[in-house]
Order: C-alpha cells, then sequence, then structure tokens
C-alpha cells in the first residue's frame, strides 16, 4: 500500500470510515483531501464510538500522521471542537501527528449563515444541504475576491482582509436574501483566536505527502461523500461542491496521479442517500423503511433520516469508470441478513431504450425505470464471518452477483461496524 486512496461510490454514508479505519493500520500517514465538516465519519473501536466531521479518521491510529490537504474547505470552530473532544477522551493530538495545509481555504461563520440563507430561499427546491457551509467556502474560493486561506489565518493583515470579507458576505446576506448580517467585529475576535492555535499545525503538505513517499512510507487518502455527489459527475446541482471522485485525491493534496496505487471504492450492499436528488432505486414503502430500521440509517452530521433502495450496479459502474477503481469495499452485509428477497438494479429502462450506463443528463435519469434481478437473501447471519468462505451461500452469490455486475473485484467486505468484522478477499 504506497499510496492508496479510499472514497465513497455512492452517494455518501457508504461506510468509509470503517474501511479507512481498518486501512490504517497498515497506514503511516492518513490524509483527507476535499469537502469539509459536512462528513460524518463513525467508526466503532472497542465499544467505543466516535465521529469524526472534519478530522481523518486516521488519527484514532496513534502511529498514523493525519493531513488535511489544500483541497478541503477547513472550520477551525469544528477542527478545534474535535480535537478538544479527543483530548477529553485521553487522545491528545499534538502537530507532530496533525499537519494542515496553508492553501486550505477557511468556512467561516457567514459561510454557514449562507448556507442557511441559500437553502431557505430555495424553498421546496432546497439542496438538503448539510448547513456547515461547504458550498459558500468553495464558492469564495473559485470567486477569488474575499477567500482567506489557513495560511491567510497566520498573516498580520488578517484584521482588513477579513473585515472587508464579512462585508460582502453581510451584503449578500442581506441584499440577497433578507437575512441578519453578522457582526463584523464579533467574527474577527472569534477568528483571530483561532490563528495562534492553528499556527503549530501549519504546513506544505504536499511537499510533506511527496517526501513521505519518497521515504516509502504508506499513505492513505481519505475521502469524504461519494462520487454521486461529485460536483463535476454526481447528480448535479444535487451534489457536495467538490471532486469527491479519485482526481480530487490529486488536486486536493498535490500528489500527482502516477504515485497512486489502488483506488478503492466503498459501497453499501444496498444504497442511501441523505438530502434530495434522484435515486432510481429509492424505496418509498415499508421496505425501504425497514432497511432503514435494520441499518440504523440515519445521518451522523444531521441525524437526519436517510433515503434507501436496492443496489444500484448502473452507478457502481459508473463510479468504477470515473474514479477507475481497482477494488471494491462492501459494506453493511449483515444489515441484509434478515431480508427474504433481494432485487439488484441492473440497467434502466428509458421509453423503449435500454440503458446500461448511469445517464449523466436528470431529464432522462427522472424517466429512467430500474430493471431489477431477484435473488433470494441467505436469512442467516454474517457478523460472524471473518472469510468468505464463513459467508452463507446465498450472500457469497450476491457479492459475486455484485461483482460481476459492477465490473470491480471486492476486495473487502464489512459485516458489522467493529474492526474485526471484516472478510479481506
Ligand atoms: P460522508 O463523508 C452523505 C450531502 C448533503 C446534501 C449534499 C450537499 O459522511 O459520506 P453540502 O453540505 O455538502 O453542501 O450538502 O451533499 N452530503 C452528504 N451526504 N454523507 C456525507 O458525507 C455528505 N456530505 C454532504 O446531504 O445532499
Ligand atoms: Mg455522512
Amino acid at each position: 500500500m504506497p499510496a492508496t486512496v479510499v472514497l465513497g461510490a455512492q452517494w455518501g454514508d457508504e461506510g468509509k470510515a470503517k474501511i479507512v479505519d481498518y486501512l490504517a493500520a497498515g497506514a503511516d500517514v492518513v490524509v483527507r483531501f476535499q469537502g469539509g465538516a459536512n462528513a460524518g465519519h463513525t467508526v466503532e473501536v472497542g465499544g467505543e464510538t466516535w465521529i469524526f466531521h472534519l478530522l481523518p479518521v486516521g488519527v484514532l491510529n496513534d502511529h498514523a500522521v493525519c493531513v488535511i490537504g489544500n483541497g478541503v474547505v477547513l472550520d477551525p470552530e469544528s477542527l478545534f471542537s474535535e480535537l478538544d473532544e479527543l483530548a477529553g477522551r485521553g487522545i491528545p493530538v499534538p502537530p507532530e501527528r496533525l499537519r494542515v495545509s496553508g492553501c486550505a481555504h477557511v468556512v467561516l461563520p457567514y459561510h454557514k449563515a449562507l448556507d442557511r440563507a441559500s437553502e431557505e430561499s430555495l424553498g421546496s427546491g432546497a439542496l438538503g444541504t448539510t448547513a456547515r457551509g461547504i458550498g459558500p467556502a468553495y464558492r469564495d474560493k473559485v470567486a477569488r475576491s474575499h477567500a482567506l486561506r489557513v495560511m491567510d489565518l497566520l498573516d498580520a493583515d488578517l484584521r482588513d482582509r477579513l473585515r472587508s470579507a464579512v462585508r460582502a458576505a453581510n451584503d449578500m446576506l442581506t441584499s440577497i436574501y433578507g437575512a441578519t448580517p453578522l457582526d463584523v467585529e464579533e467574527v474577527v475576535r472569534q477568528t483571530q483566536g483561532f490563528s495562534e492555535r492553528l499556527r503549530p499545525y501549519v504546513d506544505d503538505t504536499s511537499v510533506y505527502l511527496n517526501k513521505a513517499l519518497d521515504d516509502g512510507r504508506r499513505v492513505l487518502f481519505e475521502g469524504a461523500q461519494g462520487t454521486l455527489l461529485d460536483i463535476d459527475h454526481g447528480t448535479y446541482p444535487y451534489v457536495t461542491s467538490s471532486n469527491t471522485t479519485a482526481g480530487g485525491a490529486c488536486t486536493g493534496t498535490g500528489v500527482g496521479p502516477t504515485r497512486i496505487g489502488e483506488i478503492i471504492g466503498v459501497t453499501k450492499a444496498y444504497m442511501t442517500r441523505v438530502g434530495n436528488g434522484p435515486f432510481p432505486t429509492e424505496l418509498l414503502d415499508d421496505e425501504g423503511e425497514r432497511i432503514r430500521e435494520l441499518g440504523q440509517e440515519y445521518g451522523a452530521t444531521t441525524g437526519r433520516a436517510r433515503r434507501c433502495g436496492w443496489f444500484d450496479a448502473t452507478i457502481a459502474r459508473m463510479a468504477g469508470r470515473v474514479n477507475g477503481l481497482t477494488g471494491l469495499a462492501l459494506t453493511r452485509l449483515d444489515i441484509l441478513d434478515p431480508v427474504e428477497r433481494l432485487k439488484l438494479c441492473t440497467a434502466y429502462r428509458h421509453g423503449d431504450l435500454l440503458l446500461e450506463e448511469f445517464p449523466a443528463d436528470p431529464r432522462i435519469l427522472d424517466k429512467c425505470e430500474p430493471v431489477y434481478e431477484e435473488v433470494d437473501g441467505w436469512c442467516a447471519p454474517t457478523t460472524g464471518a471473518r472469510s468468505f468462505a464463513d459467508l452463507p451461500a446465498g450472500a457469497r452469490a450476491y457479492v459475486r452477483r455484485i461483482e460481476e455486475l459492477s465490473g470491480t473485484p471486492v476486495s473487502l467486505i464489512s459485516v458489522g461496524p467493529d474492526r474485526d468484522a471484516t472478510i479481506r478477499l
């Protein structure tokens, strides 16, 4: 494992954290490359539950150094509250264990206010964001007029730059959304408070990561969100504002594509989505409700009930294609243990046409009907399985069929939240 990328192959919440935590045991460095505190990465270790929004999950492996890459939008408030919680639970994270890119853009209180105001103004057309200020922070990054990067928080002219940034945001809040403006001096005071605390963590993380690879250290790239939430390849506009796909691991860290070995797509044995937007295999009936309860499918960041549906192979093929996946990590197989009959979506019917590829055009997607293959469930527990052979025959057949339909080999299977409940193929 010189450089391995782990990313979501669906709409996020695929169980990436569990897979990252499992693989982090063999990693020296774990790096987040995109997104921000919108992630909800839940890990269970030794009966304790941890939820990370911004820090890489790898922080739980005390031999690994964690990196927040330039592609992340960093909310200092979230960062320090996560670091404080870790310290309070006996895991202090000194600067030697956490390197933060000076080029990462900063999420400030007005980004969150703008995120909320924008969602309210969209009414029933809202995207269903996590309200963590992600879209507005990336918008500032791309607009290049008032954005602040981590390195700017350390700069002597921070106060002036912040004042003009807050004033510009207040103009938008009041004139476009009719929302309450923020107190400029309060934002300045709060942000300055974070500057000194951040300073020892800041680094040129592209240099750091490439040097680590030169030295033969193993680097794990931890994706947030999922392929279908990618700003370019996802179900736009119902997506997040970053490249969640494999290319983002390079642009978001300053590590070149030739250095990446494996790219693992994490995929649930069924599908979920939180927030709005298309979901062709969504179950709006009791079956969907049953899967939600079996899997306790409620969001780790916002607590929202997740929409549930059958495994969709057109999406798995699309994830394989845009990410160049070398393997799938199939998670939550155990959740399907009691389900008597299962469906796998193999393609879509669009009028007279059979579509094998996930359509990029939402107008086409809207008119697509999933084509299902029905299979018997295995109705036996899988949580204790530690090798492929331990799985019931029905579960093995289900995994093999997913592999065939998606065109990517399954390299890991998760049969429970614990680190041990993992099968390597
Ligand atoms: P992890 O890393 C699931 C969804 C939101 C919304 C859309 C845009 O836990 O898989 P944003 O706040 O990013 O502007 O919201 O993206 N979303 C996620 N859904 N898991 C996540 O992260 C998500 N991060 C964002 O629900 O639909
Ligand atoms: Mg989540």
